[in-house]
C-alpha cells in the first residue's frame, strides 16, 4: 500500500540522515514533494545539490538534464540518483546534440561563426550545454532569458536559440525584435529548410523545438475563462505559445509565477499556464486565492510523472543494499565544458 512504500522510504531516510538527500522538481507528484528535502526549479536544485558536501546521494525526483545538472554542478563525489530513468524531458529530447552541431556548421557556411552566437536552454543534454562553452555561446533559464538573450543580440548578428522555439520566441519579441526577423530551423531538412538569402536576413534562429505540456493551452481557452468571469488573471510559462502569452496578464518563470501569485492580494483569481502538478500545489498554498489551470485536462507533464512512490522506493532501497541504480554520470570533457557554462551563466545573471 502507499503507507507501507511511504513508511519503507522513510526507513531509508533515516538510515542516512544527512548523507542522503532527495530533491524534487516543482512538478512532482505531490506525494513525491512530501517526501523530499527540498522542492524548486531546475536551476534551484542543481545549485541545492552543489551545497550538499555532507551528502553521499543525492536523488533526483525531476527528468534527465535535471540530474545531469546536479551531477554537473556538484563539489564532491556524490553519487547522482534518477528514480525512473523513462524521465526524460521530451523537449530536450527534440534537440539531438548532434542534430544541432550540424545545423551550426551549416549556419556558420553561410554567416560565418563570428556572426552566429549560440544559446542553450537549460532544458537540454549535457553536451548541447558543453557545445556553448566551446562557441562562446551561454546557457539560460526560463527565469534569466531576457537578459542573455538580451547580451547575445547585441554581442553577434545572429541568435541561434534551442531546444524551445517559443521561449526563444517570447523572450526575442519582448526585446523589440520584429517577428520578421526570426526564422524556424526544421532539423530534418538542409539549411533546415531555408534559403541562403533568408538565413542572411535572419536576427532570430529558432529550434523546431516544444514543450508538448505547455502546448496544451490556447487562447481560445483564455478567452473563455475570461468571458466566464472577467476577474480572472492569466498568467503563463514562457514555454506556451506566443498567442497565448501575448493574452496573459503576464508570464513568467515557474519561479515568478509562484512568486507573483503567493503576493496577490486574497481573493485574487488566478487561471496559469503551467503544469498540473504545480498548479494545484499553488492552489493548495494559496487557500484565500482562486487558481485554475488554463486548461485542467491534459497539462501533467507525463514523464516527471512517471516518478512515484514504487520508483523512488525501490531507488532508495536499492543505495541501500550498496547497488544504487540509474546513476545519472555525465561524462567528461562534457563535463567540466558544461560546469563552465553554467558558471558562466550564473555570473552572467546577477
Ligand atoms: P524550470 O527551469 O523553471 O524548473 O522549468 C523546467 C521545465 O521543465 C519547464 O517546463
Ligand atoms: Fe520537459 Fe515540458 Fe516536461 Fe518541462 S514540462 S520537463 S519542458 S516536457
Amino acid at each position: 500500500t502507499e503507507q507501507e512504500l511511504r513508511e519503507r522510504i522513510q526507513s531509508v531516510r533515516s538510515f542516512f540522515g544527512k548523507k542522503l538527500v532527495v530533491l524534487a522538481h516543482h512538478y512532482q507528484r505531490p506525494e513525491i514533494v512530501e517526501l523530499s528535502d527540498v522542492r524548486g526549479d531546475s536551476l534551484q536544485l542543481a545549485q541545492y545539490a552543489a551545497q550538499q558536501t555532507e551528502a553521499d546521494y543525492i536523488v533526483f525526483c525531476g527528468v534527465h538534464f535535471m540530474a545531469e545538472g546536479a551531477d554537473i554542478l556538484k563539489t564532491g563525489n556524490q553519487v547522482v540518483v534518477l528514480p525512473d530513468l523513462g524521465a526524460g524531458c521530451d523537449m530536450a529530447d527534440m534537440a539531438d546534440a548532434d542534430d544541432v552541431i550540424e545545423a551550426w556548421e551549416q549556419l556558420v557556411e553561410v554567416v560565418g561563426h563570428e556572426s552566429i552566437m549560440p544559446v542553450t536552454y537549460v532544458n537540454s543534454t549535457a553536451a548541447l550545454k558543453a557545445f556553448v562553452a566551446k562557441k562562446g555561446g551561454v546557457i539560460c533559464t526560463s527565469s534569466n532569458a531576457g537578459k542573455i538573450v538580451d547580451w547575445a543580440l547585441k554581442e553577434r548578428k545572429i541568435l541561434f536559440f534551442y531546444p524551445d522555439q517559443h521561449l526563444g520566441r517570447n523572450t526575442a519579441k519582448k526585446l523589440g525584435i520584429p517577428l520578421e526577423s526570426m526564422n524556424l530551423w526544421n532539423p530534418k531538412k538542409p539549411y533546415g529548410g531555408l534559403e541562403k538569402e533568408n538565413i542572411l536576413n535572419t536576427k532570430v534562429m529558432l529550434w523546431q523545438g516544444c514543450c508538448p505540456v505547455h502546448m496544451m493551452f490556447s487562447s481560445k481557452q483564455i478567452d473563455t475563462i475570461r468571458a466566464k468571469d472577467p476577474e480572472f488573471k492569466i498568467i503563463s510559462h514562457p514555454e506556451c505559445s506566443m498567442e497565448v502569452v501575448d493574452k496573459s496578464d503576464c508570464a513568467g518563470s515557474t519561479d515568478f509565477i509562484v512568486k507573483t501569485i503567493a503576493a496577490s492580494p486574497a481573493g485574487s483569481k488566478w487561471a496559469v499556464g503551467t503544469e498540473l502538478n504545480l498548479v494545484n500545489r499553488i492552489a493548495k498554498e494559496n487557500p484565500d486565492k482562486t487558481i485554475v489551470s488554463i486548461n485542467p485536462f491534459m497539462c501533467l507533464c507525463g514523464t516527471m510523472n512517471r516518478i512515484d512512490l514504487p520508483h523512488l522506493t525501490w531507488a532508495l532501497e536499492q543505495i541501500k543494499a550498496g547497488t544504487p541504480k540509474n546513476v545519472i554520470t555525465v561524462q567528461e570533457p562534457d563535463r567540466t565544458l558544461a560546469k563552465q557554462a553554467l558558471a558562466r551563466m550564473l555570473e552572467m545573471s546577477v
